[in-house]
């Protein structure tokens, strides 16, 4: 018989994503964002983010089926967002999925975003060798994660305490007068730029800094406050510098971070997933430092990294293939959701 075919309902900000998996195979993937209608705002609006998965929803579920050419009758099981994420966005996702699946009568699962972030990546590199060590890194959330059972059990060694590492690029995107979200214009500006050029400071990574835990907020500010000090002295900006010196202080520390947690707990495999998983610097230096330290890096492809349906789908495959017992159909979504 053939493995069940999941459809991945993602909707925790600003994209309505449906995807297709059936086992580790990624059959579909459709989306649709709102991110032109909060680009002025410099932000996610959650309300707008909100009425946009409504309006979304359905055109982007047929979207997905013709893409991969099935019908609604061939899904075997529906795997949606929980958590964490905007409530009200999770809210749309979570209401369309059990309707989906009360309709079609087939078991739903509710997955966490996070874990679901590394699931993806077996669509690519098939499966993930366990354990393995995960680095997430998005607008919404920065976290190492240690993965001993992808299904059942991913433990969170360490998270950001104030921005996430994403937020930080759209913040210093604004100061830098780059559009949002800023993480690709900083990307682009800094491959011109001198990343030794100004000495950022790293947080959290002095020598009792003993924890996974990330900040970005002190980094943020020391970067508004250089440019501020340039422009009342009436002196260039260099917008090439600022984001090479910049992009270097965050991709240094969280590249340290997974290392460190690979080594500290025996594990050779790493993946990194989110948005800013997308970063070239941070490809290459983890890369770097992945071979001197044996480590095996899997990074997903960046369409794959930042937030979409088929990643739902893939951890919802997991779940039925590890027999984890289906939500009940009173599934709440948790904004805060624990790992
Ligand atoms: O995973 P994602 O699409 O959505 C969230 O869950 O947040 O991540 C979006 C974040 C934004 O903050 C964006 O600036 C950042 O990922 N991002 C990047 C790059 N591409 C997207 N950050 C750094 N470099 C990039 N190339
Ligand atoms: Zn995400």
């Amino acid at each position: 018989m053939s493995q069940p075919l999941v459809l991945g309902f993602e909707t925790s900000c600003d994209e309505t994503g449906i995807g297709l998996v059936r086992g580790q195979t990624l059959l579909s993937d459709a989306l649709a964002t709102s991110m032109a209608e909060h680009e002025r705002f410099g932000g996610v609006v959650p309300e707008i983010a909100s009425r946009a998965h409504l309006e979304a929803m359905v055109p982007t579920v047929h979207r997905s089926l013709a893409d991969a050419g099935v019908t609604l009758r061939d899904v075997d099981a529906i795997a949606v967002t929980a958590g964490p994420g905007l409530t009200g966005a999770l809210l749309v996702g979570v209401a369309a999925a059990k309707a989906y699946a009360l309709a079609l009568d087939v078991p739903l699962y509710g997955v966490n975003h996070l874990a679901a972030h590394v699931a993806v990546d077996e669509l690519e590199h098939g499966r993930l060798a366990e354990p393995a060590i995960a680095l997430l890194v998005s607008g919404g959330h920065s976290s190492l994660l240690l993965v001993p059972d992808l299904a059942q059990d991913v433990q969170e060694l360490g998270r950001t305490i104030d921005d996430a590492a994403g937020e930080a690029f759209d913040k210093v995107a604004r100061v830098l007068d780059l559009p949002f979200p800023g993480g690709p214009p900083i990307d682009r500006a800094a491959r011109e730029g001198d990343p030794r050029a100004i000495a950022f400071p790293r947080g959290l990574t002095g020598p009792r800094d003993a924890t996974y835990d990330f900040s970005f907020s002190g980094l943020k500010t020391a970067v508004a406050r250089w440019v501020e000090g340039r422009q009342r002295a009436g002196e260039p900006v260099s917008v090439a510098d600022v984001s090479a010196s910049f992009q270097e202080a965050v991709v240094d520390v969280l590249t340290a971070k997974a290392v460190r947690a690979c080594r500290d707990h025996g594990v050779d495999h790493l993946v990194i997933g989110g948005g800013v998983a997308a970063n070239s610097r941070l490809r290459a230096l983890a890369q770097e430092r992945c071979d001197a330290a044996g480590i095996v890096l899997r990074t997903p492809s960046p369409r794959l990294c930042t937030d979409n349906g088929a990643m739902v789908a893939a951890l919802g495959s997991r779940l039925v293939e590890a027999g984890v017992p289906a939500a009940p159909i009173d599934l709440g979504a948790d904004s805060s959701m624990p790992i």
